[in-house]
């Protein structure tokens, strides 16, 4: 079983459209769709936006659903010169950029008295997933790296340039760090694929509302050909 999270309805509406045999569970105010995608058994679930709703939704995946890996779709700001509007990141890690605990001593991100400031995604499916994008979305690139998250959508200049010191991401968002943590303690393999929609700096809230169709439109087509092809 495939545990898929998207934060919006927009990033999972195409595969629930297209998925055999639904049943329908509710819990804690989110619906997860139950049944088969090219025939494999999945849960696609909107969490709902932000880091406290993502990790409530991964940890009812592992326990209602017991899912062995878990997948995050959407879309994200890059922090990358070389990544465009369009283009494609694949997680090696992700980070909390808004935890601070640093006036204890500990790094920027470092949530106090874990073993770990990056959360490692499953490296064999972040390859494969690279390749399946290439083949599916030729006409944008794709790139492995880490992601950032915060419950803050990242739109000056200032603020990006911080998250891009101090953790070296490929891009920002507000939900796969939260999974990612809810996956580490739960030994869960698990992997964030995000589509770019904006370069999270003054011209992000404009750009969001113009490519976010195009970046949900590559991430789904991206989703269906990963599973068609597990
Ligand atoms: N999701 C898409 N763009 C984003 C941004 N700039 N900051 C946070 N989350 C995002």
């Amino acid at each position: 079983m495939i545990g898929i999270i998207g934060a919006m309805a927009e990033e999972v509406q195409g595969l629930i459209q297209v998925m055999e045999n639904v049943s329908v569970m509710e819990k804690a105010s989110m619906t997860f769709h139950k049944g088969q995608l090219y025939k494999q058994e999945v849960v696609v679930v909107r969490s709902g936006i932000g880091k406290v709703n993502a990790a409530v939704c991964a940890q009812i995946l592992i326990d209602e659903f017991a899912v062995e890996t878990i997948i995050n779709t959407g879309i994200a700001g890059s922090l990358d010169e070389r990544i465009d509007i369009g283009d494609m990141v694949i997680s090696t890690d992700a980070v909390h950029h808004d935890m601070d605990a640093t006036i204890f001593g500990d790094p920027l991100g470092q949530v106090p008295r874990m073993d770990t400031l990056y959360f490692p995604a499953d490296q064999g499916l972040a390859a494969k997933a690279k390749g399946v994008n290439e083949a599916v979305n030729p006409q944008i690139k794709t790139f492995l790296g880490r992601v950032a998250s915060g419950d803050q959508f990242v739109s000056s200049k200032e603020k990006k340039a911080v998250i891009k010191e101090s953790f070296g991401p490929l891009c920002v968002e507000m939900e796969g760090a939260a999974i990612a943590h809810v996956a580490y303690l739960n030994h869960c393999p698990y992997l964030i694929v995000r589509s770019i929609s904006d370069k999270a700096d003054d011209s992000a809230t404009e750009d969001y509302e113009v490519f976010e169709k195009k970046a949900v439109a590559n991430s789904t087509t991206f989703m269906r050909s990963l599973i068609e092809r597990w």
